[in-house]
């Protein structure tokens, strides 16, 4: 399809675009960047092969999508840079989890942007779900039922033994600080109206329902997410940046490149609190606000 300037390129087929003859390292003209804006909208995934940024291109970038909230609420951000957060393989940080993006606090980032550093040789690849058409797919029983549910999000739960000394150290760092957050199982997009299935690994128990039951159901769920019709993968090259919604996406980085080195860097923008269908938003159980996390804490 022409734009503007720039050409989109489908992925996946429910999800996932290549945007092809940008550089994002050049002043992008505000017609440019509500096209890119609109294609994140539409696609939840966009994909920029090639690009020549640096981190401070990469926070210019990303800056034009709203506020940014600093690297983590817990994990330290990379030396000097308050808001970026290296995603180091060698660090033992591996996301091999489906998850959104920081959903255990109250206002989650609103939209996430990785740009790779190094990238090995095979594997290391990242894939992103479309969490909107997973909840489309649901059988109407089940939709009705997701519509109704809120389920608490913590960043304490019982992740996989990690793998050695450096990725020990990484899961202290994440747990320094516990938060549990209630949000609702199907959340409403604040600039679309769609509805996708906001759950993923920091989800870990649904209000009102015993453990077992909580996590049956939220297997259930989360296997509509992560069917493959709704996943894209991404195949890293160096200099690639990809910017996807976190309001309604999941990702996973298979842990599948041994001790090759691969290097991301992350930097998120501030998101609002999530909605449900019932028009109630999400609110703190455990925790703060992370006010030195993210600037939409005060919303
Ligand atoms: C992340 O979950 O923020 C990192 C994803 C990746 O390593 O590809």
């Amino acid at each position: 399809m022409a734009t503007t300037g720039f050409d989109i390129r489908r992925t996946g087929g429910r999800i996932g675009a290549e945007i092809l003859g940008v550089d994002l390292a050049r002043d992008l003209d505000s017609a440019v960047v509500s096209e890119i804006n609109a294609a994140l909208l539409d696609h939840k995934a966009l994909f920029f092969r090639g690009q020549t940024l640096d981190d401070a291109a990469q926070l210019r970038f990303a800056s034009l999508f709203g506020q940014l909230t600093t690297a983590h609420p817990t994990v330290p951000s990379a030396e000097g840079k308050p808001h970026v957060l290296p995603v180091d393989g060698e660090e033992g940080i591996r996301a091999n989890h489906w998850h959104t993006d920081v959903t255990f606090v109250r206002t989650p980032p609103k939209a996430t942007t990785l740009r790779s550093l190094v990238v090995p040789p095979y594997g290391g690849n990242t894939l992103i779900a479309n969490a909107g058409s997973a909840y489309r797919d649901l059988p109407e029983p089940l939709r009705a039922l997701a519509d109704r549910l809120w389920a608490v999000h913590t960043n304490d739960h019982d992740y996989a033994e990690p793998r050695n000394a450096k990725a020990a150290e990484h899961r202290g760092q994440s747990v320094s600080r516990t938060y549990r957050t209630a949000h609702p199982v199907v959340r409403v997009h604040p600039e679309t109206g769609e509805r996708g299935l906001f759950i993923g690994g920091f989800a870990q128990r649904l209000i009102g329902l015993g453990a077992d039951e909580s996590r049956d159901l939220l297997r259930i769920l989360q296997g509509y997410v992560t069917r493959p019709e709704n996943v894209v993968r991404w195949h890293w090259a160096p200099g690639d940046l990809v910017l996807f919604d976190n309001r309604i996406t999941q990702h996973y980085a298979p842990d599948d490149y041994g001790d090759l080195p691969r290097l991301l860097h992350r930097v998120t923008v501030a998101g609002d609190a999530p909605v449900g269908v019932d028009g109630n938003h999400s609110r703190v159980v455990e925790g703060d606000e992370a006010e030195h996390y993210t600037p939409a804490a005060a919303a």
